[in-house]
């Protein structure tokens, strides 16, 4: 149902602290924390015990210690002390979760931890660069993960439900060309001689025409990278106003998904003000999309199983994306079923 070998990501960098937190990620209830030294800890919240969930409990030094009985766990999930006695059975330890942060994120392996391969962590750099300024956001969406997978690869839908913020017509008006190397979908949409957006006009301080364009980059099945802006008609795309667009989407369970977002830009880098501005804009094309999605969700699930999406031109990065996250699923389960 969820492909876990795969680094999604599990918290902001600021969220973990040393209290410990839970989040639940494809349906694996986790707790997370910080060792004395600040490194962070993800283990499986449910104590190997009796099942309390160790969120509940409190980190001392750097072991977790359960809330209920007081068994504590290492940072690798082994137990290193029972109260109530001094024989510490082999089976008392929860499951470890590698984690990799960077950039004000942390991802987490939710699958074979052998597999874990640091360098599959998307590039998020433009988070910590000075020439860049960002802002975040974090929401939970009641829906499942890839309706907000196909709604990052089908920017069309700006044109209807973001038209005061970043649609307009023209959107629709111009196709996309799709190519998939491996895990990774590229959604690519150049819009020419076109007005700048209108949450970002102001910010950016422009007038008059410019070559827009949108590529969304899918890193299969967790993350997306929108390389977007304006630039001069038939310039460069690096030469222009750059907007990167950083989309961690981690499902909680069939029905819910964390959202991780962050808007970084090349222009206005120091001005309070277009930030602020941001801030609020962005927040109301998320809700925009939170809403939209949370209605599809309603709506798919009273379409009858003889059904199916009627997909267009426009649709090919979303059939592409479905494509790869079909094999991703495909070979995980023949690597876990008994031969
Ligand atoms: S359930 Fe955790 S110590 Fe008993
Ligand atoms: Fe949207």
């Amino acid at each position: 149902m969820f492909v876990l070998n795969a680094w999604y990501v599990a918290a902001w960098t600021v969220e973990v602290k040393r209290e410990p937190i839970r989040k639940v990620i494809c349906e694996i209830p986790i707790v997370l924390y910080r060792k004395l030294d600040g490194t962070a800890v993800a283990l499986e919240d449910r104590c190997a015990h009796r099942g309390y969930p160790l969120s509940a409990g409190r980190v001392v030094e750097d072991v977790l210690e359960c809330g209920y009985h007081g068994f504590q766990f290492d940072c690798s999930g082994v137990c290193v002390r029972i109260p109530a006695q001094s024989i510490i059975p082999q089976r008392a330890r929860v499951r470890a979760f590698p984690l990799v942060e960077k950039d004000g994120w942390i991802w987490i392996w939710t699958g074979d931890a052998g597999k874990a391969d640091e360098s599959l962590v998307p590039d998020t750099h433009w988070m910590t660069d000075p020439a860049w300024a960002t802002v975040t956001h974090s929401f939970q969406f009641e829906c499942r993960a890839d309706l907000i997978h196909d709604n990052l690869l089908d920017l069309t839908h700006e044109s209807f439900i973001h038209l005061t913020t970043v649609g307009d017509d023209y959107i629709y008006e111009h196709g996309v060309t799709v190519e998939v190397e491996g895990n990774l979908i590229s959604v690519d949409r150049l819009m020419p001689g076109v007005e700048a957006p209108p949450l970002y006009a102001k910010t950016m301080s422009t007038k008059g025409l410019y070559d827009r364009f949108h590529c969304t980059k899918f890193y299969a099945p967790s993350f997306h990278a929108l390389h977007s802006g304006i630039t001069g008609q038939g310039r460069p795309r690096d030469e222009g106003y750059l907007i990167k667009v950083m989309n961690g989407i981690t499902p909680i369970d069939a029905q819910r998904s964390h959202y991780y977002y962050a808007f970084s830009r090349n222009f206005g880098v120091d001005q309070a003000w277009a930030t602020e501005e941001l801030v609020d804009g962005l927040a109301t094309v998320l809700i925009e999309d939170k809403e939209a999605l949370e209605w599809q969700e309603i709506g798919l699930k009273s379409r009858p199983s003889n059904e199916s999406d009627v997909l267009i031109a426009q649709d090919e990065g979303i059939a592409k994306a479905r494509r790869v996250m079909g094999q991703l699923l495909a070979a995980e389960s023949a690597t876990s079923s008994p031969k």
